[in-house]
């Protein structure tokens, strides 16, 4: 029989507390009640961040969007398709806020094609989304000013993005990012003013039908997860981590206990379970008790002397 430990589980996410430190990712587990059919999600998860929404409704790329790849990936264009803050609050505000009551942190996430838009979807959600711990500010969103390159793909941009929805907000601001340069990136972000970094995105790829010879997915390219990008996530969570002071959320192909365990120790916080949870929709909550059971293991009296414990 398996008993409770006594090791400390709860953790603080840049001012989000979090029961234990596991997280849902982005746009891979709708908006919690998709999954309320598997496990009770309020009572068990750590957090869960929600889809990412606009000031206005995006309608998306159109089908295909994902594509299985071989190796353990998915590539996906699904291109943000969202209701928008009003309907988004209307479908679940009510859902959202039971996710609360039940100690479950709830992260709304804030997409935006320009720093303005950024801004009308923060101003939204603060004025109509009370149960929100906290914002995921997504900076891969394509900037129309800039012909469809990320909000965040340089310093600059992403810092400019950070510092605008700074003073919309006092609630905890975490920044999602791309993965390119996250040191640099990182660093901006935090000198801005951000509570907390959560990475990686999707990775850039490509996957061409060769008997039709067009892409698997409506365009040309698009974002490579799953188990396949872990130990690229890993490594990019380990070099951000020496880089900034702020929690880090881990992400990247996590799909059983060793692989949060791992983010924990490259110096991650809390992490996320993403793509793991379309083919396997307990796997969130199987790793919220393995990483207890791994860090009483481990000999320590709570979680969080396992941030960053990684020896070389
Ligand atoms: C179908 C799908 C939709 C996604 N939607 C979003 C989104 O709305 N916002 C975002 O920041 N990331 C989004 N992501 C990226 C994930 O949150 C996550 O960062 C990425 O998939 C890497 O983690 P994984 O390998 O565990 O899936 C999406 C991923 C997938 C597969």
């Amino acid at each position: 029989m398996v008993t409770k430990s006594n090791v400390g589980m709860d953790v603080d996410l840049g001012g989000i507390a979090m029961r234990n430190p596991v997280n849902t990712a982005s746009g891979t587990f709708g908006n919690g009640r998709q999954f309320e059919g598997f496990y009770d999600v309020g009572s068990t998860l750590g957090a869960i961040t929600c889809k990412g929404v606009a000031a206005e409704p995006w309608k998306g790329n159109p089908v295909p969007r994902i594509a299985e790849l071989g190796g353990s990936a998915i590539l996906n264009s699904v291109g943000l398709q969202n209701p928008g803050v009003k309907e988004f609050v209307r479908q679940y505000g009510t859902y959202l806020q039971g996710l609360r009551d039940k100690g479950c942190a709830v992260i709304c996430q804030v997409a935006g094609h320009s720093v303005e838009e950024y801004v009308r979807a923060m101003d939204l959600f603060e004025e109509l989304a009370p149960f929100a711990s906290g914002f995921e500010i997504n900076i891969s969103c394509p900037n129309i000013a800039a012909g469809g390159a990320a909000m965040g793909a340089t310093p600059q941009s992403a810092a400019g993005v950070m510092r605008a929805v700074r003073g919309h907000t006092k609630r905890p601001v975490v920044v999602k990012m791309a993965p390119r340069d996250v040191a640099e990136i990182g660093r901006a972000l935090e000198s801005e003013g951000a509570d907390a970094l959560a990475l990686i995105n999707t990775i850039p790829g490509m996957s061409i039908d060769v008997r039709t010879r067009r892409s698997k997915v409506c365009r040309p390219t698009a974002g490579v997860s799953g188990p396949a990008i872990h130990a690229i996530a890993v490594r990019m969570v380990w070099e951000c981590a020496q880089a900034v002071g702020i929690p880090i959320c881990g992400i990247g192909g996590i799909s059983t206990v060793d692989d949060a365990a791992e983010m924990i120790l490259a110096g991650a916080t809390a992490v996320s379970v993403g793509t793991a949870n379309l083919y396997d929709p307990t796997v969130a909550a199987r790793i919220v008790r393995g990483l207890e059971q791994w860090a009483s293991e481990q000999g320590v009296s709570h979680v969080r002397e396992l941030i960053g414990a990684f020896e070389c």
